[in-house]
């Protein structure tokens, strides 16, 4: 019999590698999904990573109980990953209440639904490295203090405690992963990373002149997608749930990671990188580094891809959908 498993958040980034990688071990893979006028494009990722088809989807929202409870009844999955989220941090300072309702209280809705519809569940929360905000160690671990410096990063603590509590309070498995950036060439337009090598592919094939960019100096700690997915599966494979840091160990700057791109193609960035205020945020997150010395020594995890081939894989993802015009 197949292992059967449900993904919130199944159209974004991390759904879509998640699904490719549990359908590679042999599950039978469900997805929630919101309903959207533009049905046609939902599944761009899914269809990127020629896995469309394959997953079985299910109308359905965060802010929802009574429908994920009846998904939950019908699925009856052994494993629920929870990466559904408003996960936009700029975004969450216009819209702080959506925000709370979906990143927040839709996971405590998704605990909600797993222990009454199926206790037996292993859960996992999609948490952040964005929590530790204004850091309080200069590198950060399960033990480093959170302190969040956004409504996201706000709602992505109360959605950990809640884990950390239904855990506690009822015995269930839900382990939560804080998952440090970690990006691709699924990545939404909206991030940095992909904004950058989207904007470096627009200027190589002479579609722009310019790329437009906020704090050039903020740091994070970037690591693969497709890496990190494995973390999350690794975590629901443990005897106990528990609580992991997923990062690389190095971080770059906003600079260095433009400086990287812009190279991959022969240009400087210094001849197109203008800084415009419109991207700069109410409070930043400085610098994020982690240290995943507890996933590598207790689920034996590690990252696989360089910074370097990270960048080199998207602007190269980018470019050829410039070429195609395929719309992602
Ligand atoms: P993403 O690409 O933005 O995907 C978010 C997903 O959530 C999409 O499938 C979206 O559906 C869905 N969603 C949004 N609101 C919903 C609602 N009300 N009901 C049901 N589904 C809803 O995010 P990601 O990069 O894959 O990240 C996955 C999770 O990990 C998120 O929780 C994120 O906050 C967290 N995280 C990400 C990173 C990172 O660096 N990527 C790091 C740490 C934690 P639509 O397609 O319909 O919009
Ligand atoms: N988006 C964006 N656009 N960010 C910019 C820009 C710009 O034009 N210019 C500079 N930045 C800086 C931001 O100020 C921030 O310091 C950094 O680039 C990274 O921004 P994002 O790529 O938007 O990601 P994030 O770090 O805010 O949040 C991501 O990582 C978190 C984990 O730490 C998201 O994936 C969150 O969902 C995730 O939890």
């Amino acid at each position: 019999m197949k292992k059967v498993t449900l993904i919130t958040g199944v159209t974004g980034q991390d759904g879509a590698y998640l699904s490719k990688f549990l359908l590679d071990q042999g599950y039978e893979v469900h997805g929630l999904l919101r309903r959207s006028a533009s049905a046609d494009v939902v599944d761009a990722r899914l269809k990127w990573l020629g896995i469309n088809g394959k997953i079985k989807l299910h109308d359905g929202n965060l802010t929802d109980l009574s429908g994920l409870i009846r998904v939950m009844q019908e699925v009856r999955p052994a494993e629920v990953y929870n990466l559904a989220a408003q996960s936009f941090v700029k975004s969450s300072w216009q819209q702080p209440l959506l925000t709370g309702q979906v990143t927040g209280v839709g996971a405590a809705n998704m605990l909600e639904a797993v222990r009454i519809a199926c206790p037996e569940a292993r859960f996992y929360q999609a948490s952040s490295s964005e929590m530790f905000g204004l850091i309080q160690e200069p590198v950060q671990s399960e033990t480093t203090p959170f302190y969040p410096r956004s409504p996201y990063a706000a709602a992505k603590l109360y959605a950990h405690w809640m884990t950390v509590n239904y855990r506690e309070s009822f015995h269930m498995h839900a382990s939560s992963g804080i998952l440090f950036n970690h990006e691709s060439p699924l990545r939404g337009i909206e991030f940095v990373t992909r904004k950058i090598t989207d904007g470096v592919a627009r200027i190589k094939l002479g579609l722009e002149k310019t790329l437009a960019l906020g704090n050039l100096d903020a740091k994070r700690d970037w690591g693969h997608a497709r890496d990190y997915v494995k973390a999350m599966w690794l975590m629901l494979q443990q005897d106990k749930p528990d609580d992991y840091v997923i990062a690389t160990g190095r971080t770059a700057s906003v600079r260095e990671f433009c400086q990287l791109a812009f190279g991959h193609v022969g240009l400087k960035m210094e001849d197109h990188v203008v800084v415009d205020e419109r991207f700069l945020r109410p409070a930043e997150v400085d610098v994020l580094l982690g240290n995943p010395a507890k996933a590598k020594q207790k689920l034996g995890w590690a990252p696989e891809t360089s910074l370097e081939d990270l960048v080199g894989e998207m602007v190269e993802a980018d470019l050829q959908r410039l070429r195609g015009q395929e719309h992602l």
